[in-house]
């Protein structure tokens, strides 16, 4: 197993408030009265009922399920994954967060492709991490991190941790399963692999048997900011080892994805068709948007995403096209690292596919082509 600091390898620290809903579990029966948690119980929440309606005023007073247990039993029915190797959190940042807070220490090194889902390396240096940045794999047609580089500087700086987000944001790139393998397989057996699925549920194969896989020595984050459209809601869930998830649960902050937020995110996954759809939706969408760019000339990189990106001959390019779209309205995104500054990425929304909406762009491109 990979490292644990020191103070987090004995028996604490116990979470002091695990709330009433794991209390119940553990005793077995339920607590009718809660007269102990000081949490507003008797509010009428009138504004809120008027506004927002009765049922949603329900999930409003009480603390919510420290291990969210309804939903993580959605998530084992619907995906396959283990029910005791999966965690919730508020959201794939918050576990790429609570996954620093149990691994750095101070001056540790972790090791990422620079130009990458970029909340990665803000939490590291904001946690004090040495954040070493490998360049992508550039060729025609892909644009990757590339792991053997990551690999090479895990061994060489003997790093606690390696970052891969897969697939990538920005890029869209896919490593295949056996790529995966094989980095855990090479990188110290000391050094965590942190890797992020965010846009897991986009893969062709994303109920494949590995989709469903506990990884040792591997933390997996997913999220339902995508494919289940709860961006705002704040939820997502890592599939790991349970000694790992253990360790993971004594840093965590036990109340951060609120009782409205389960529900929510409950009611979503019982209703999963809706979510296979809007899937099918998106990779459809996604596909017409990069035909479109592709047709006029562009660049489209392979995407196993919900967005598509596309290679500029410059940053300087990309850097002005980006700003004249947002003058006029119009928010696309280009990485801020030096290394991608050349790359745009479009989310694959019907708005994107609007005739107009992206001229600006098209027109540049149809004349680096002529
Ligand atoms: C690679 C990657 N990881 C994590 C996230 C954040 O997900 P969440 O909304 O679950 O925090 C995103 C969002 O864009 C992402 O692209």
């Amino acid at each position: 197993m990979p490292r644990i600091p020191d103070h987090l390898t004995g028996p604490g620290p116990s979470n002091p408030f695990p709330g009433i809903k794991v209390l119940e579990r553990r005793l077995g029966r339920e607590i009718p009265h809660r007269l102990g948690s000081n949490e507003g119980l008797d509010m009428p929440h009138r504004a809120l009922r008027e506004r927002f309606g009765d049922a949603m005023v329900e999930h409003v007073y009480c603390y919510g399920d420290a291990e969210a247990l309804g939903v993580r039993q959605w998530l084992a029915a619907l995906y396959g994954v283990p029910l005791e190797a999966t965690l919730v959190d508020a959201g794939a940042d918050s576990l790429i967060a609570l996954a620093l807070r149990m691994v750095a220490t101070p001056g540790c090194t972790v090791v990422s492709a620079g130009g990458t889902y970029p909340t990665f390396g803000y939490f590291a240096q904001g946690q004090g991490c040495r954040l070493i940045e490998r360049p992508y794999r550039e060729a025609p047609g892909l644009l990757a991190p590339d792991l053997e580089a990551l690999l090479a500087s895990a061994h060489e700086h003997a790093a606690r941790l390696v970052y891969v987000a897969n697939p990538d944001n920005p890029s869209g790139h896919l490593h295949g399963d056996d790529e995966i393998r094989r980095l855990r397989a090479e990188l110290p057996e000391d050094c965590w692999l942190l890797l992020d699925e965010a846009y897991h549920d986009f893969r062709d194969d994303a109920r494949s048997a590995y989709g469903r896989e506990v990884l040792p020595g591997v933390i997996r984050l997913r999220t339902l900011s995508k494919a289940h459209g709860l961006a705002g809601l704040r939820i997502g869930y890592a599939i790991a080892e349970p000694e790992t998830l253990a360790m993971l649960m004594k840093v965590r902050i036990h109340y951060a994805v609120s009782t409205l937020t389960q529900a929510a995110a409950e009611t979503v996954l019982d209703h999963h068709a809706e979510v296979e759809a809007h899937i099918r939706d998106v990779k459809q969408r996604r596909e017409r948007l990069a035909r479109h760019f592709r047709d006029l000339g562009a660049e489209v990189l392979p995407s196993a995403t919900n967005f598509i990106a596309i290679r500029l001959p410059s940053a300087e390019l990309a850097g002005r096209l980006n700003q004249q779209l947002l003058e006029a309205g119009r928010l696309i995104a280009r990485p801020a690292h030096p290394d991608l500054g050349h790359v745009l990425r479009i989310s694959a929304v019907e708005d994107a596919l609007a005739p107009g909406r992206l001229t600006i762009l098209e027109r540049e491109i149809a004349r680096l082509r002529s």
